[in-house]
């Protein structure tokens, strides 16, 4: 049966008091709408996604996760005009729908995004079901109303609910699969005589629930959580953090305090890695096996290979490190950092478009920016590329097993040969040959007793 997913996301998002679309807030980075389209069941390839607010934005950001490969399904929007209401919504597909051919409908809300696939599947799994939940205090979500099997009788918006019917636990998440036929021909009797003025979607539902039975599913509060205010963001980030958190513990991931570390959904951990406290994980990082992730690390964009070491307060971005390499404590990694195995980046270290060669040190105080770094070689305490003249950036060679004295400057272009040594404080303004030893100093110039005779000059007269 063909199934063609709705996301219902044309809401202008008041209580969120920003200037975004509501469904482009993040949860973990990744917008809540993101979460959605990500949650859909195999086998469904379209998602209609209603949007009205902030249209192109919404559309921009949706076309380009489908161009990155973020999302398997193609998005479409649908622009609803005024918004009027949820089942007002679902009419403004109705042609869509009927061109796909269009036999079941999936109907999710842009800003619930913490639905499991797994739910949605086994929802879609039904010919016809709801997805609801039981809250202790079930608030102004819409009322469930059963028939004595179970099979739903009708569906009650808050407001417009008798006070027997707002004791009702059970209330609506949102979330239907429905066939598309029978609720086409229900959204065509919709009014919007009710509390609230609106075409409502849940009436479409009771009115279809006459004729078709419709399942009632009932899922965790968790994932039926929507995002209508700053602090409802704050709560689901919990809920995803926990989620991912846990997800990593059972495949073999140590955290010390898991509440504290923020993972996005789509990175990826190796078993025996060790996350300590106020880690942060962004986007599509991968990091292996047996690394440790020191405490108040931030990567983003990075690969770490095995028995990896990433150190205290380090700041990483854009890099790709090496098989057992040691970064920090508090060293910066920008794009384009290449580390091989066992390289060492000590702390007070930057290096941006850097590549450094296996078992190369950099341990201390360094700027190593637009540079390579040949394998074995040592670049001591202070030292600094100078790869920007103040027009544009030129590049730094340094060869294998190369020693760099400490507070050297390398003015680039230029170029250190395999073996050579840079006597520390050295300015290297012109290329040096392999196996050569490079020095710039003036001469040291010392006075005998030049200190005593200087400490004696400034006493404070009388003393
Ligand atoms: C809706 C349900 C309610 C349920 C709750 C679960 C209706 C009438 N009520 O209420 O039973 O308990 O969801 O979260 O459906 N939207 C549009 N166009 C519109 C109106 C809304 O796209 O014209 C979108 C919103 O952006 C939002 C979603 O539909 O993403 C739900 O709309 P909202 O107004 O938040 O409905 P609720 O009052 O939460
Ligand atoms: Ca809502």
């Amino acid at each position: 049966m063909k199934t063609v997913a709705v996301i219902l996301a044309a809401g202008l998002g008041t209580r969120m008091k920003s200037r975004k679309p509501k469904v482009l807030h993040e949860i973990l980075g990744d917008p809540s709408l993101l979460w959605v389209l990500r949650s859909l069941p195999d086998g469904i390839e379209t998602a209609l996604v209603v949007v009205h607010h902030g249209k192109a934005e919404v559309a921009g950001a949706m076309f380009s996760w489908h161009e990155e490969g973020l999302i398997r399904v193609q998005p479409q929007p649908v622009d609803q005009g005024q918004p009027l209401g949820t089942g007002h919504a679902l009419q403004a597909c109705a042609q869509t729908l009927d061109r796909l051919e269009a036999e079941r409908v999936l109907i999710l809300s842009g800003d619930v995004p913490l639905t499991r696939k797994a739910t949605l599947t086994a929802l879609a799994a039904h010919d016809a079901a709801i997805l609801a939940m039981d809250l202790d205090r079930p608030g102004a979500y819409g009322r469930v109303v059963q028939q004595a099997d179970g099979r739903l009788a009708g569906l009650v918006e808050f407001k417009d609910a008798s006070e027997a019917q707002r004791a009702i636990h059970r209330v609506n998440g949102g979330i239907y699969a429905l066939p598309w036929a029978p609720l086409r021909a229900a959204l065509e009797g919709l009014t919007n005589d009710n509390a609230q003025g609106e075409y409502y979607l849940t009436d479409a539902v009771a009115a279809l629930a006459q004729t078709v039975p419709v399942a009632v599913e009932v899922a965790d509060p968790s994932e039926l959580m929507g995002m209508n205010s700053r602090a409802d963001q704050a709560v689901l980030q919990a809920i995803a953090r926990d989620r991912v958190n846990l997800g990593w513990m059972e495949a073999g991931v140590s955290f010390l305090d898991p509440s504290s570390v923020f993972i996005s959904p789509r990175a990826k951990l190796g078993a025996d890695t060790v996350v300590e406290p106020l880690v942060r994980v962004d986007g599509s990082c991968v990091i292996g096996e047996g690394c440790l992730l020191g405490q108040g690390s931030i990567l983003s964009a990075v690969t770490v290979e095995n028995g990896a070491v990433i150190r205290s307060y380090c700041s990483v971005e854009g890099t790709r490190i090496g098989v057992g390499a040691v970064v920090g404590p508090f060293a910066r990694l920008r794009e384009g950092t290449e580390l091989a195995p066992g390289v060492h980046i000590g702390n007070f270290v930057e290096t941006k478009k850097a590549k450094l060669g296996r078992g190369a040190k950099a341990n201390h105080l360094s700027y190593i920016g637009d540079a390579e770094v040949g394998e074995e070689t040592n670049i001591g305490a202070g030292v600094i590329t100078c790869n920007y003249d103040g027009f544009a950036k030129h590049t730094t060679r340094i060869g294998k097993r190369a020693f760099i004295g400490s507070d050297s400057q390398l003015v680039a272009p230029v170029s250190v040969g395999d073996g050579a040594i840079v006597a520390a404080g050295t300015t290297v303004t012109q290329d040096v040959p392999s196996d050569a030893l490079a020095l710039s100093r003036s001469a040291q110039v010392t006075k005998e007793g030049g200190a005593a005779r200087q400490r004696e000059k400034r006493k404070p007269k009388g003393k």
